[in-house]
């Protein structure tokens, strides 16, 4: 499983890229407005940061508008993967620019009936909202496993399923059990993922009894160095 970061926040980004487990990154307009940055700026610093695919939103509604914009981020950088809304508009647009062998993540999607179109206009990921549909008493997970699903039973279909709008682990792991392809998750859900309190007391106790030995493995390492010399 793939895991991109939900954030327009560069430092959040160095920090997670620096773990070397970042595949990716997804920004949406109100990432954007909320990193108060102008776009390409923001756009272009990420792509310089994570080589993965970095989605990046276009604004208009209309596909020739869209398609402009398309060509500007794009120029930005060759990883930069662009976002259209599950309108026809938007998937419109993603088969022209699939055409052209841009990557496209189309955003929005609610519904598997949703993902099949994608999936036929040729998208490069599909992003059902899962937070997004719990927030009104459905169950998000059952969306991802119904496109998961839909998806396997088709060879041409390449689309991969990208699970967005994650408000916890649950949803990650969940998403994991059924084959979703990509995780975008928010950096503080990241940050939980390595959390465990049997860890952290597993590890005080390891380094407890450790200390007590008084032994240091790079001082001993020295020391059978110095004696082989
Ligand atoms: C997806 O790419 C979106 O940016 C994002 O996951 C939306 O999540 P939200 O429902 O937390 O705003």
């Amino acid at each position: 499983m793939k895991f991109f970061v939900d954030t327009a926040d560069l430092a959040e980004i160095r920090d997670l890229a620096a773990t070397g487990l970042l595949d990716g990154v997804t920004t949406n307009p109100s990432l954007i407005a909320k990193s108060g940055r102008n776009m390409l700026d923001v756009i272009a610093e990420i792509c310089d940061v994570v080589p993965g695919p970095v989605s990046a939103e276009v604004t208009a509604t209309d596909v020739e508008t869209m398609l402009a914009e398309a060509e500007v981020l794009s120029s930005v950088a060759s990883n930069v993967a662009i976002k259209v809304p599950l309108t026809p508009n938007g998937l419109k647009t993603c088969k022209t620019l699939r055409d052209r062998d841009i990557l496209v993540n189309v955003t929005l999607c609610f519904s598997a009936a949703q993902a099949v179109l994608a999936a036929k206009a040729g998208a490069s990921f599909i992003s059902p909202f899962v937070g997004r549909l719990d927030d009104i008493g459905l169950r998000g997970l059952d969306l991802i496993e119904e496109i998961v699903d839909i998806y396997n039973q088709y060879d041409n279909f390449e689309t991969e399923v990208l699970v967005a709008s994650i408000r916890g682990p649950a949803h990650v792991i969940d998403s994991a059990r059924v084959g979703a392809h990509v995780a975008t998750v928010p950096p503080n859900v990241l940050r939980q993922l390595y959390q465990h309190p049997l860890t952290e007391k597993g590890l005080d106790a390891f380094l407890k009894d450790w200390e007590s030995t008084g032994q240091s493995i790079l001082e001993q390492a020295n020391q059978r160095k110095d004696a082989a010399e």
